[in-house]
Order: C-alpha cells, then sequence, then structure tokens
C-alpha cells in the first residue's frame, strides 16, 4: 500500500467477500470516476485466501478494457495450491495488455533473495527496469544467475511439488487443531491455497487475544492489521507454513491458554 503511496497515488480500498474481490463495487467507482489500476491478488486474496470467483474474473477484465484501467496482480503464492484444478493468472485471458502480472521467489525459496518477476506490455516493462536501475544500478547478478539456474535445472518445480505437500499436510493439521481446542471461538473455511488460514473470531476481542498469546509465545495476525482505515475486525489470519504439524498443534493449545488467562483477567 505503501509503496503506491510514494508514487503519488490516490488509494481507495474496495471490498472483498466469498468470491474475493468485490467487482461489481469497482464497476460502481468506475462509472463515477476514473481509476488508473486496480491492484488485486486474484489466487489467494490477501488476506482472507479466497479465490476470485470465476465469473468475476472475466467481469474484472473486461472492465479493465472497456475502462484503460490495469490490473496489478500480484500472484505471490501461487504454487501453493491444493484443492481442484490449478487457477490459471488473469494474465493468461488478458488480450487486451490489461495486465501487470506480478510473482516472487519468496514464498517458494527465501524472502531474503528479493528476487521477484513481472509480466507486462513491453513499454511499461522498459519503463519499470528504468526506475528500477535509479535506485539499484545492477541488482544482485550473481544471486540472479543462481536462481535461473535452479529453475532451468528443474530443482525449484521439484522443492515446489514437496513443499505443497508439506503445507498441505500443515494446513491439515492447523485445521484439524483449531476444531478440537478452538472451535467455540474460531470458524474457519480450510484455504484452497495459499500459507495461512483466515479465521472469524466469535466473542472474543482479537487485538486482545493477540497480546495475551504474545506473553504465551505465539504469534498471528488480527484483522484491524488489515484493514484500510486500521477499524477493528473480528478476524485472525494464521500462518501455518513455518511450523510443522507438532509445532502448529502447540501453536493452538498457546493460544487457547492465552484465551483462558485473558477469560480470568
Ligand atoms: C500480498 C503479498 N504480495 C507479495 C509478497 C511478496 O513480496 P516480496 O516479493 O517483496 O517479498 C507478499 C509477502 O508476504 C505478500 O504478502
Amino acid at each position: 500500500m505503501e509503496a503506491l503511496r510514494l508514487t503519488g497515488a490516490r488509494l481507495v480500498p474496495i471490498a472483498a467477500d466469498a468470491g474475493g474481490l468485490d467487482v461489481d463495487a469497482l464497476a460502481s467507482l468506475l462509472a463515477r470516476e476514473p481509476v488508473r489500476a486496480v491492484y488485486t491478488t486474484p489466487h489467494h486474496q490477501y488476506p482472507t485466501t479466497v479465490t476470485l470467483a470465476a465469473g468475476r474474473r472475466l467481469q474484472l477484465l473486461a472492465l479493465a478494457r472497456t475502462h484503460r484501467m490495469a490490473i496489478l496482480e500480484d500472484d505471490y503464492d501461487h504454487e501453493f495450491h491444493y484443492e481442484g484444478r490449478p487457477v490459471l493468472p488473469l494474465a493468461s485471458g488478458d488480450a487486451a495488455g490489461s495486465v501487470v502480472y506480478i510473482g516472487t521467489l519468496s514464498k517458494v525459496l527465501a524472502p531474503g533473495l528479493r528476487i521477484g518477476y513481472c509480466v507486462a506490455p513491453q513499454p511499461l516493462l522498459e519503463r519499470v527496469v528504468a526506475v528500477r536501475s535509479y535506485t539499484d544500478l545492477n541488482g544482485d547478478r550473481t544471486l540472479e544467475a543462481a536462481a535461473a539456474e535452479l529453475l532451468e535445472s528443474g530443482e525449484v518445480g521439484r522443492h515446489i511439488r514437496r513443499a505443497r505437500r508439506t503445507y498441505l499436510a500443515r494446513r491439515d493439521a492447523l485445521v484439524h487443531a483449531i476444531a478440537s481446542r478452538l472451535g467455540d471461538v474460531l470458524r474457519i473455511t480450510p484455504p484452497s491455497g495459499g500459507m495461512a488460514l483466515w479465521a472469524r473470531a466469535h466473542g472474543v476481542d482479537p487485538s486482545a487475544w493477540m497480546r495475551a498469546a504474545q506473553a504465551r509465545g505465539v504469534a498471528f495476525q488480527v484483522g484491524r492489521q488489515f484493514s484500510f482505515e486500521a477499524r477493528p475486525l473480528p478476524y485472525l489470519r494464521l500462518g501455518f507454513a513455518g511450523l510443522d504439524e507438532r509445532g502448529l498443534a502447540e501453536a493452538i493449545r498457546r493460544m487457547a491458554l492465552a484465551l483462558g488467562d485473558l477469560r480470568k483477567q
């Protein structure tokens, strides 16, 4: 958000629901005022993890074409999709050159690499390369060459397939642990992909719970951190990729203890 603000953009939030980005709300906005670009994470909406519904994908591409609006498609964790057929990026159905497709090696290999990629119309890419070169003339060529070798040899593909199985097992372990220990306070729909779960909290203030959980040595994010206006929202985002099954069960045990601490106060 701040990166976009730094460009001088005026940001306008668009709601998301169980079908992903509310494309009708975007259409209403477009009817009122021009919009240069929409930033979106259609594969696994950030932070709710929802995949953009098929009809909305078409509607969004059509809106972009009609209104000459760019779609910034941030496909940051598409490698990890567990259910149904793989979902193709919006960019794959973009005949009008509206989509700027952005991916990263941060989730697949490591965030510290700082390597990402962009697929976009040539004039835009030339501009991006120029702007990037003002702050970083060379990039890390050695690291990029090493990453390219891993990609070309198929090693990254093999790693993704292994990691996908691991993360699916971790997702299921987290879902199971929540159902057995926190079923009365957290409502969840297991995410069909990604590395985190979005849960609705009932009868507990997520921020207070977060603080109590930190005291018990476990951390998670809360709805307010993702609200455009920093409003409290009754949600938690729980990452599951970084802990094994036993670690996840322990994290949920501690969250339940923290809830007990909170209720005794
Ligand atoms: C929504 C979203 N986009 C992109 C990224 C990856 O950003 P980067 O490639 O700069 O590490 C993340 C990482 O957490 C993310 O949450």
